[in-house]
């Protein structure tokens, strides 16, 4: 049997990768995809070939992750319960994708995963799988085999010749991409305590933020484009707020998720440039939407972050939702700056050709023109049904 693995190198997936040979006798081709977690990929094709791997494949999708995931969930600001920017998630129907397209280039019977039976990630890759690849057999050697703990795979990983980082292991579980670090397990199961600062990746302390900055951020029919007027393309774009924003302690979020299987989680995100560009996102459109269309959004973007939490990337709501989003938001052009100190980012100003914003409205200076007398008609019907109520039946 042929079977392609999704393989990010660590231990998990690198005992599966044995356990798939040995349990199905199966022909095993890794497949790992770069979507900006920061490791070197060279290291990772080595250890799959030496731990047996018929094949193995790594393939730089950066791009193509901002392009047609990451941005698409910024566009429609979604944000998981409200703060998780959704990193981990947008990345797994991408590799899912990939992973089906070379099960069919190969001709493999059967796909794998390295999740374990109670994450969300798990959901994601078959979700994925039995969209765009309905026949295909999916094993997830993590729920079949026998090992009950980490120390049982190291052990079945040094009897098996597998490397283990002989670096003291990391009590938390990492899964890093461009968009966004999450982080768990340790400490971190306790919602009582503080994250401890070791858990931290890619942020300073916010308290021991340099003086403020100030960031001005570019957006076209709300894709951003420009960073202090150069325009630069969407993987720059993100690195280089994650960059900036991972100085100032900004886009670290603690918090409790509610789990697709029904169990709580405390997790830990680091996300600057996610928090910023959300920000500036939201800035901007308050500019350009009106208060209904505006209010409207946000019940989209909420299925929205459901629908990616939940591994319901591809499906049709979602693509109906993307359709709805371009329309709402063609206007959604601009330039916001924004400030960035202390883990704050602030916006400060926004400009756009399409602001519904009316100085000569808005003011209480001599250049106003609203109307105040159309007040007093208007105050007359909205409070009518108090009025009537009030007459029948007064408030106690
Ligand atoms: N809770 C987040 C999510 O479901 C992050 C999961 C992170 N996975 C990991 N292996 N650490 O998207």
């Amino acid at each position: 049997m042929k079977i392609v693995l999704a393989y990010s190198g660590g231990l998990d997936t690198s005992v599966a990768l044995k356990w798939l040979q040995e349990k199905y006798d199966a022909e095993v081709i890794t497949y790992t995809a770069d979507i900006g977690q920061g490791i070197d990929l060279e290291k990772i094709r080595e250890k799959a070939l030496k731990s047996g791997a018929k094949e193995a494949i790594v393939e730089d999708v950066r791009e193509e992750f901002i392009k047609d995931y990451v941005f698409p969930a910024l566009k429609a600001g979604a944000l998981y319960e409200g703060k998780y920017p959704l990193a981990t998630a947008l990345g797994r129907p991408l590799i899912a994708k990939k992973i089906v397209e070379i099960a069919k280039n190969k001709k493999a019977e059967a796909v794998a995963h390295g999740c374990t039976g109670k994450g969300n990630d798990q959901v994601r890759f078959e979700l994925t799988f039995m969209a765009l690849a309905p026949g295909l057999k999916v094993i997830a050697p993590a729920r079949e085999w026998e090992f009950r703990s980490r120390e049982e795979e190291i052990e079945y990983a040094r009897e098996k010749g597998i490397e283990v980082e002989a670096t003291r292991e990391s009590p938390y579980s990492i899964d890093r991409n461009l968009w966004g670090v999450s982080i768990e397990c340790g400490i971190l199961e306790d919602p009582e305590k503080e994250p401890p600062e070791d858990a931290y990746q890619i942020t300073s302390p916010p308290e021991k933020s340099p003086s403020p900055t100030y960031v001005e951020i570019e957006f076209r029919k709300g894709i951003p484009v420009a960073i202090d007027s150069e325009k630069l393309d969407p993987v720059k774009i993100v690195e280089k707020l994650n960059q900036i924003g991972g100085k100032y302690g900004i886009g670290r979020i603690d918090m409790v998720e509610d789990r697709v299987v029904g169990i709580k989680s405390r997790e830990i995100y680091e996300a600057p440039a996610a928090v910023i560009l959300h920000t500036c996102r939201d800035a901007l459109e308050s500019l350009v939407l009106d208060k209904e269309s505006r209010l409207f959004r946000t019940l989209i973007s909420q299925k929205y972050a459901e629908l990616t939490y939940y591994g319901w990337w591809f499906s049709p709501l979602k693509e109906a939702l993307d359709a709805f989003i371009d329309k709402l938001l063609e206007n959604l052009t601009g330039k916001t700056r924004v400030k960035l100190w202390g883990g704050n980012a602030e916006v400060v100003s926004r400009t756009s050709p399409y602001s519904l914003y009316k100085e000569d409205l808005a003011t209480y200076s001599e250049k106003d023109i609203f109307d105040h007398k159309a007040s007093e008609g208007f105050i007359k019907l909205w409070g009518l049904p108090l009025k009537v109520r009030g007459e029948i039946q007064p408030p106690q």
